[in-house]
């Protein structure tokens, strides 16, 4: 029998479990559940036997592929991979697939949410700011950054954004303003909503540089990675900028730096949890579930990201 193990630090909503397990059910696969796991050891015993895994951003090593004898699929049920050793997994003919889009309205969502709580102070009850009016800079133009651009556009913002990646046209077509290079990006909007994936080209690539190009009152919106951000050039351009302030789905390694110096300038959630909506998990668990039987039963390899 398949055998498929949701490995999950930061478990899915119960119903994801109740819908995926209807999945892998029907096509009579088991399903082994390893939830809030807190040592490697853990993982790395649980994996030993299985054909399938699903993750979220969990860290799938070497490590933990050869330890895995019988693994033939690893689905990152999820948008980026950057918790995945690709080559590893290419190595050892492990196919790493991920599920695009599946989570993205529940990240840009909570990209609002913070600007929301940013604009008002933290619901301090003094006057804020609106965000109708206010320019916003979407930094890649994928999944997560057009949801990003259709609720900005409700909010009454003005929508621009660059991505080498994706043709003008195409983010015309949807209302908003594409411009060629970051520093126009960065130099035209006073909120920037990171969407780049972390890689060993963008890992630390935003710095003081580009900042400090934003203009007065600037926000950086980060629902991306934490590694995107040159965290000691952030931290230095805000000293030399009392208007700018940082919000980020999970803290930098650098918090305790903000708590002392900039309080009332940054939000950092507690967990990384752009995507913990019941509707994302049902999303991208069945998702990832349904690559793992259509891979399995018929070598559908539509959403692979490894060689
Ligand atoms: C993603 O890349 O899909 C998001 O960052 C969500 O990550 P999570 O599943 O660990 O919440």
């Amino acid at each position: 029998m398949t055998k498929v193990l949701i490995a999950t630090d930061k478990p899915f909503a119960p119903i994801a479990i109740t819908k995926i397990k209807t999945v892998l059910d029907a096509a009579g696969f088991e399903m082994i559940l390893l939830e809030k796991y807190t040592e490697k050891s853990q993982l790395i015993n649980a994996v030993i036997d299985v054909d399938a895994i699903i993750i979220r951003s969990d860290l799938i090593t070497e490590e933990v592929i050869a330890a895995a004898k019988n693994l033939k699929i690893v689905v990152r049920a999820g948008a980026g991979f950057d918790n995945v050793d690709l080559s590893a997994a290419t190595k050892a003919g492990v196919v790493v697939m991920n599920t695009p889009g599946q989570n993205s309205n529940a990240v840009a969502e909570l990209a609002f949410g913070m600007m929301v709580y940013m604009a008002r102070g933290a619901y301090n009850g003094k006057d804020g700011t609106e965000l109708r009016c206010k320019t916003l800079g979407i930094h890649a133009y994928g999944n997560v950054g057009r949801y990003v651009a259709t609720i900005a556009k409700g909010f009454g913002m003005k929508v621009y954004a660059y991505d080498p990646f994706v043709s003008k046209d195409l983010i015309e077509k949807d209302g908003v303003i594409a411009l060629d290079s970051m520093e126009a990006l960065y130099s035209t909007c006073q909120y920037i909503s990171l969407h780049i994936p972390a890689t060993s080209q963008t890992k630390k690539s935003i710095g003081y540089d580009i900042l400090s190009k934003m203009p007065p009152a600037a926000v950086l919106v980060n629902t991306a990675r934490k590694e995107v951000i040159n965290e000691d050039e952030l931290v230095k351009l805000m000293e030399d900028r009392k208007d700018f302030s940082y919000i980020s789905d999970i803290a930098p390694d650098n918090a305790a730096t903000f708590t002392e110096h900039f309080a009332g300038r940054y939000f950092f959630t507690p967990k990384k949890m752009g995507a913990q909506t019941k509707e994302a998990n049902v999303n991208a668990g069945v998702a990832a579930a349904e690559q793992i039987v259509g891979f399995i039963n018929n070598g559908n390899i539509q959403f692979k990201v490894n060689e």
